[in-house]
């Protein structure tokens, strides 16, 4: 019997139905999210066509090339998300201050951050590239919203997920209860639910997923954890793009991590619109997430691009990396 025919539109009325509170709003964001994906999906699947790829020729908030893509992405969710009233403020990778709503528009209840593209240095590869969301109530008082509804901590977020724009493209979404994918039919223009109810394998694959060329940079505990992972036969994969490797662990379980090293000390990846959006995914997916020490979900965040190191992956790999850490420092 053919699977029932289930539209990322029609999944979301029927997950708001469950809520008598959801005013609607929520599902609204989420839908303009997926449009804001369709839109990009199609750029990167004709970047090598027309003259979107290549450096936009400036550094963006972290001194990092900004590409034309990066840009492009940045844009569109933007205009995708200004005006449908559901948002008091944004916060984007690439834009340094939070992104009022312009006056023009209506104030909503909710705040979004966001990567826009994520693993952008691997465009020209043809490598799987990514968008990260993130979704909180508005907690401030006026009616325009700012800071503090952008600096809350990750175990407040009502929603969080990602776009993988890989072989076909993706999106992966929770807001608490479950985790949902949908995979874009292009030929129709919609996204259909294919993965409902997405659960991390575990016992997942033996398989570790980091950046060896910083080994030497590394704590001796981080040394030790990746140490036990290949005493125990573990295989290595690594993308270079977080949403790609991300996306692997969720379908085959094992671990993810970006760690904390002599150069960076608080890791590379930011806590808001990489590390959070993705920790409550994982979390909702039967994993855990950490940044050495404890749930990425409890950090308290100080500054809009701080970043974090961070573990994502099956539960038991997770504590076995922060047993290692704690115990060699
Ligand atoms: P972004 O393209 O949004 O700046 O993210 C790049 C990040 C992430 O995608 C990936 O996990 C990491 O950079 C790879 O960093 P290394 O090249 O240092 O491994
Ligand atoms: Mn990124
Ligand atoms: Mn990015």
């Amino acid at each position: 019997m053919a699977e029932p025919v289930i539209t990322i539109g029609r999944h979301i009325i029927e997950q708001e139905r469950r809520y008598p509170e959801a005013t609607g709003a929520f599902s609204d964001i989420l839908l303009d999210i997926a449009i804001a994906a369709k839109i990009i999906s199609r750029e990167i699947n004709r970047a090598g066509l027309v003259d979107i790829v290549g450096s936009a020729g400036k550094l963006n908030v972290h001194g990092e090339d900004v590409r034309k893509l990066d840009e492009f992405a940045d844009e569109v969710i933007f205009n995708a998300l200004d005006h449908s009233g559901n948002l008091c403020v944004m916060a984007s990778e690439e834009v340094e201050d939070p992104i009022p709503i312009p006056e023009k528009f209506p104030c909503g209840n909710y705040a979004l951050l966001h990567d826009p593209l994520d693993g952008s240095s691997n465009i020209e590869a043809n490598v799987s590239l990514g968008t990260i969301f993130s979704i909180h109530r508005k907690i401030s008082k006026g009616e325009r919203g700012g800071t503090e509804d952008l600096l809350q901590p990750g175990h407040r977020q009502v929603a969080a997920g990602y776009v993988v724009y890989g072989s076909s493209t993706m999106l992966v979404y929770t807001t608490g209860a479950g985790v949902h994918g949908f995979t874009l039919e292009p030929s129709i223009g919609e996204f259909l639910l294919s993965h409902p109810s997405m659960k991390i394998p575990d016992p997942g694959k033996k398989i570790y997923s980091v950046n060896e060329a910083y080994y030497k940079r590394w704590s001796l505990g981080q040394q030790k954890a990746v140490d036990e992972l290949k005493d125990d036969g573990f295989s290595l994969r690594y993308i270079g793009s977080l949403v790609a490797d991300f996306h692997r662990t969720l379908l085959y379980g094992g671990v993810f991590m970006y760690p904390a090293d002599s150069t960076n000390p608080r890791g590379k990846l930011r806590l808001l619109y990489e590390a959070a959006p993705l920790a409550m995914v994982i979390g909702e997916a039967g994993g855990a997430s950490s940044d050495g020490h404890g749930s990425i979900l409890e950090i308290e965040p100080q500054e809009l691009h701080q970043r974090t190191p961070l573990y994502l992956g099956n539960r038991h790999l997770i504590e076995r990396a922060e047993a290692a850490i704690k115990a060699d420092g």
